[in-house]
């Protein structure tokens, strides 16, 4: 554990703490724990001075903990955990999971800040310090490439699930896995594959969830979105969120193992945000616009345009029309 995380332990019950109390427990002068709490600014912790009292975090703050997050998973998928790394900063928690030499299902990372988080499309994606989600999961699949189609949706109905049982409700998805609460994007998902074997597939899952971005974020991001915090109106437990995320990915994955993408399906439509809508859709090579008519039995986009069902297995669906030059 860091400096920055001891430090940071410290104050997260939201109490004064003085400078010297800080390093007198840390074993650090004064002046350390002073570079540590700019750090702490600079990352765009709320944190609060006052002459004579110290520091403070203003409602305090609920660092990652691998036994509170385990705490929401059942027995069962306790035990599919081969490893749960918590992370004090890193690349990008997908990326740290590509990186490892193991085949082994189940391993899960999380991080508390991403220096290079990454979305789909090549996009960024924003991962500032103690705010909000940044979850992997490794799993190995016994199935080929071709039969992998409708993963990334399955696990987008995953993370919808986790989040209901959190209490949240109006949630829906947008193709193939935007997480929307009324319209506005709440949290992304990026699949990624290493390794195409036959029959076996490596594939790591990342989910990043808005919890409770910085105020000052809104202009660093270029489409409507939202995070837990602003829909429920306190602090959300991080640690909760990401437990049940975790437990569904952990009950579906084996099921889509099993029974593949066909046995969600349903489920899935019951969340299709742009059904019948008019979208365009956005590829390497084309934007067609055109009305949506759901996903076929392998999760592609079925999109009616000019009298004719034009089907999808990727691209960017957008219901505005894009600027091009945006
Ligand atoms: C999207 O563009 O909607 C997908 C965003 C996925 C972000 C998550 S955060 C955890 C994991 N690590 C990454 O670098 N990306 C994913």
């Amino acid at each position: 554990m860091g400096q920055l995380h001891k430090v940071l332990s410290l104050l997260a019950d939201g109490n004064f703490h003085s400078g010297e109390v800080i390093g007198k427990k840390l074993q650090v002068s004064r002046s350390a724990i002073w570079k540590t709490l700019k750090h702490c600014r600079n990352l765009e912790i709320d944190l609060h001075t006052v002459r004579g009292r110290g520091y403070r975090i203003p409602g305090g703050m609920e660092l990652l903990n691998s036994e509170t997050i385990t705490q929401s998973l059942n027995q069962k998928n306790v035990k599919r955990i081969v490893q749960l790394d918590i992370l004090d900063c890193v690349d990008s928690t997908n990326q740290y999971l590509l990186n490892l030499k193991t085949n082994l299902s189940g391993y899960v990372c999380l991080a508390e800040k991403q220096v290079a988080g990454r979305g789909r499309r090549g996009r960024q994606w924003l991962s500032p310090y103690g705010h909000n989600i940044y979850l992997s999961l490794l799993w190995h699949f016994s199935l080929s490439l071709s039969r992998l189609g409708g993963l990334s949706l399955v696990v987008g109905i995953a993370v919808i699930k986790a989040l209901q049982r959190y209490g949240l409700a109006d949630l829906s998805l947008k193709w193939p896995n935007d997480i929307l609460y009324q319209d506005k994007k709440l949290g992304g998902i990026l699949v990624e594959i290493s390794g195409d074997v036959a029959e076996q597939c490596r594939v790591v899952i990342g989910v990043g969830i808005n919890t409770n971005m910085p105020k000052n974020t809104a202009e660093k991001i270029d489409q409507p979105w939202i995070d837990v915090a602003s829909i429920i109106e306190t602090t959300p437990s991080r640690n909760a969120i990401a437990g049940n995320i975790i437990d569904e990915l952990l009950t579906m994955l084996p099921q889509f193992q099993q029974q593949g993408f066909t046995s969600f399906l349903k489920e899935w439509q019951q969340f299709d945000s742009i059904h019948q809508q008019t979208v365009y859709v956005h590829t390497a090579n084309e934007v067609l616009e055109g009305t949506a008519e759901g996903i076929d039995e392998q999760g592609n986009l079925l999109l009616k345009s000019g009298g004719k069902l034009h089907t999808f297995c990727s691209g960017e669906v957008s219901v505005r029309k894009m600027c091009s030059g945006c």
